[in-house]
């Protein structure tokens, strides 16, 4: 493919898209959504169609929207950094989340997680990448009302895994209106440009639902939902900011994610999950200046961790961590969190999740046992996948179980004995 940037630079792009990638720049509808599964080559389709209209459109400002900056930078952007002949990328603002092209074209990233950071702007293009992992379409619809850039196209595309039966589904499926155009895509679409064996090793441990949408990209609903009471009203926008009490959950990784979520109880026992630390590819020493500030913000109490895991506790308490090794029954565990999903007597859960746990709230919705799950098994336990956040969420619960709040006669005692917010005694 060739194409001439701005002075007249010829430029050599190299792209030859996949069948369903064809389909999919061929559209010309206003709203346009590659829903593929697993590399089928979503984000590469996006980062081309994104590229072709800046060069097209000098002074295009283009949006670039993906659910956490951490997925921006390590997946969308860099896609497209690949892509953008060198020439043609003169300035990147790392602050103001902006890059510059040389024929004044721009592209704007920003996070689904900070939907605030998406006001007040005005763009001529959206690509919004994974955006089926967010919840809620409140980033899509921000990003779509900000389509306003006059002479350029004003057009979005959206390029995703689907993630069930959410609003993604509503829009594109259930109520598309001619202007919306979707083409599904399965990884297999993608087998050229993809190691071999990787398809067949995939297809030999996924099965069932997760099967279908993970490698053939399709909207599944699922029945065997580990947490079917979580909700919206579990998702806080705004939380308490002190606690008595403020513990941490920990599940370790390095292929999978090591996650960290600081939890504060409140007088009554209720948690909080103020925020997460999901990191793949890390050890814990790396991951060590980011647990100690986490322990410094929040401050938290303990770190329950995973007690299969006792030389990395042990590396955790050589640095000042106070690190315990968690309750693991696992059946115990499901329960005690489904139970603080019901709502209480005063209508309200005992478990909260703050809006911006991107991963844990896409865990909850994911977190699921295999579907051909013997119904009669009361100890069946849940697959092996997105249990990251699951499981340090359990540890942190199980842990902090046996501390509820005893018999108020039980509780008088001199003022000077009762822990201050700050930990220390008054
Ligand atoms: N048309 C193409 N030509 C060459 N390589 C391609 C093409 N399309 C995709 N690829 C390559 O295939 C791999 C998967 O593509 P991509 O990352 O776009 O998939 P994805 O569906 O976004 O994956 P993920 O599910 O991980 O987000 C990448 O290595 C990408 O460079
Ligand atoms: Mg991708």
């Amino acid at each position: 493919m060739q194409g001439t940037a701005p002075g007249g630079i010829a430029l050599n792009l190299e792209y030859r898209p996949n069948p369903k990638q064809e389909l999919f720049h061929r559209s010309t509808a206003r709203y346009r959504a590659f829903i593929g599964g697993i590399r089928s080559g979503k984000t590469y389709a996006g980062a081309w169609e994104t590229l072709l209209e800046l060069i097209k459109h000098p002074g295009l400002k283009a949006l670039v929207v993906s659910p956490t900056y951490p997925i921006l930078n390590e997946s969308t952007l860099t896609t497209l950094e690949a892509i953008i002949p060198e020439q043609l990328l003169i300035e990147k603002h790392e602050q103001k989340h902006k890059w510059k092209l040389s024929n004044g074209s721009e592209i704007l990233y920003r996070s689904a997680d900070d939907p605030d950071s998406i006001r007040g702007m005005e763009a001529g293009w959206l690509w919004a990448d994974e955006l089926a992992r967010v919840r809620t379409d409140e980033a899509w619809k921000r990003g779509i009302g900000r389509l306003s850039q006059r002479g350029m196209p004003c057009r979005a595309i959206i390029t995703t895994t689907p993630r069930g039966m959410t609003w993604l589904y509503d829009e594109f499926v259930s109520n598309a209106t001619p202007e919306h155009f979707l083409i599904g895509a399965r990884t297999d679409d993608n087998r050229g440009n993809l190691p071999g064996g990787f398809i067949e090793n995939l297809e030999r441990q996924y099965s069932g639902a997760f099967l279908q949408q993970e490698l053939y990209g399709q909207f599944v609903g699922f029945e065997g939902l580990v947490y079917p009471d979580f909700s919206p009203s579990h998702i806080l926008e705004v939380l308490p900011t002190r606690f008595p009490r403020v513990i941490a959950g920990v599940d370790f990784g390095m292929t999978n994610p090591t996650v960290v979520l600081p939890i504060g109880l409140d007088i009554d026992g209720r948690a909080y999950v103020l925020d997460e630390l999901y990191q793949c590819n890390h050890t814990i020493n790396d991951l060590m200046p980011q647990i100690q500030q986490m322990k410094a913000r929040y401050n938290i109490s303990a770190f329950y961790a995973d007690p299969s895991s006792n030389d990395l506790i042990e590396i955790m308490r050589r640095a000042g961590i106070n690190a315990v090794a968690a309750n693991n029954d696992i059946l115990a565990g499901l329960m005690e969190v489904q139970s603080r999903l019901k709502k209480q007597a005063d209508g309200r859960p005992r478990l909260f999740v703050s809006k911006r746990c991107m991963n844990t709230l896409e865990e909850f919705g994911q977190y699921r046992y295999a579907d051909n799950r013997s119904t009669t098994n009361p100890n069946e336990r849940p697959m092996k996948l997105f249990d990251h956040s699951m499981d340090a969420l359990r540890y942190a619960l199980m842990s902090c179980k046996t501390r509820t709040r005893p018999p108020m006669h039980l509780i008088i005692k001199p003022a000077s004995q009762y822990p201050s917010p700050y930990g220390r005694k008054f």
